[in-house]
């Protein structure tokens, strides 16, 4: 996802389909058969799983999408007025924040438990997270032998001087995975290994994560952190321009400490002040059903977050990992600690 200007930009009121609603016809809380979602999720897989629940169930889905910082000063201006019934992103530090900040409230929904295994969703029921994704090292097989990525530590030894390709520090992606580093290291080893990363940057950041795969395709370096499913969209695009790339792509899950693979979810929580909250559960649980699990599995390679349901088979073919079970509440509570550990570290 790309990172949006902080400088407020006027928002976009879009209805499932895509086309511009011109204006809003009932205040919000008077028609019971909608829900007014903010989101920062920006895939295809997400109109046709509204239109999917829309037909389902009648209930209109009113989509905003903004960046995720947006979405969230948007929810703090707006206070009790706010139209929004449920809030979607594509990260857990900004559902922490969210919920952190008071935009939230709690929801019991025996479906979300039975769906959501604990350590991907708020232990009371703030944020729900509908997929997982993981932080990987892309390398090029070409160059880089799989023994020589087993780490994220690895990324800051002499072997991959000039040689490492990473998207900015304003990417809450990048932000995540440090937060996640503090977590369990704390600020001053991860702030070493921020700064071992950045001597070894193959070029100033810039770009998105398929821009660093892009990268290694052009032979613009060796090794790239790019989160799991931009791998799977490239490594199954028919693109002439990603063929390259899509040869000398390998996919490594980098251990963090002994404690795995770093991952992310992206998930939902219920606005607090939900004028359609009954609506919005429905919403939530509905992205946690299967139909919806495996078209996030399958239209956008992400990791199912329930149980059972099946990963899609070029993520497959990356084979078996570990993913660091860390509550994934301390990327919010890190986030502000993380920014200012990749400043000092000269991450830009
Ligand atoms: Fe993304």
């Amino acid at each position: 996802m790309r990172r949006t200007p902080a400088i407020a930009l006027p928002l976009l009121l879009l209805t499932a389909c895509g086309a511009p609603e011109a204006q809003r016809t009932t205040p919000p809380g008077a028609d019971s058969a909608v829900v007014n979602v903010y989101t920062h999720r920006h895939y295809d897989t997400d109109k046709q799983l509204f239109a999917r629940f829309t037909q389902e169930t009648g209930i209109r889905v009113n989509v905003i999408s903004a960046g995720d910082d947006e979405l969230l000063s948007r929810l703090e201006a707006e206070g009790a007025n706010t139209p929004a019934d449920l809030v979607i992103t594509a990260d857990a530090g900004r559902l922490g924040l969210a919920k952190q900040r008071g935009f939230l409230k709690p929801v019991k929904s025996a479906v979300l438990d039975a769906n959501v295994p604990a350590h991907l969703r708020d232990p009371e029921g703030n944020w729900y997270g509908f997929t997982m994704r993981a932080r990987v090292i892309a390398y090029d097989k070409t160059k880089v032998k799989p023994e020589e990525v087993r780490t994220y530590d690895d990324l800051t030894k002499p072997r991959f001087k000039g040689k490492v390709l990473a998207r900015s520090s304003e990417n809450v992606y990048n932000q995540s995975l440090v937060a996640a580093m503090i977590a369990h290291d704390g600020p001053e080893k991860t702030t070493a290994w921020c700064k071992g990363v950045v001597a070894n940057f193959a070029r100033d950041p810039k770009g998105s994560d398929t821009d660093q795969l892009l990268a290694i395709g052009e032979g613009l370096g060796e090794v790239a952190i790019a989160n799991s499913y931009y791998i799977g969209k490239l490594l199954t695009s028919d693109d002439p321009a990603r063929q390259k790339a899509k040869g000398l792509i390998g996919v490594s899950f980098p251990d963090l400490s002994g404690h795995g693979t770093h991952v992310n979810v992206s998930g939902a929580g219920v606005v607090k002040y939900t004028k359609n909250e009954a609506n919005a559960v429905k919403l939530l649980e509905f992205l946690s059903s299967d139909e919806a699990q495996r078209l996030f599995a399958e239209g956008n390679m992400e990791f199912p977050a329930k149980p059972g349901v099946p990963v899609a088979a070029v993520l497959q073919g990356f084979g078996p990992f570990t993913a660091d079970t860390l509550d994934l509440s301390q990327l919010g509570l890190h986030n502000a600690d993380a920014v200012k550990v990749l400043g000092a570290a000269g991450w830009r």
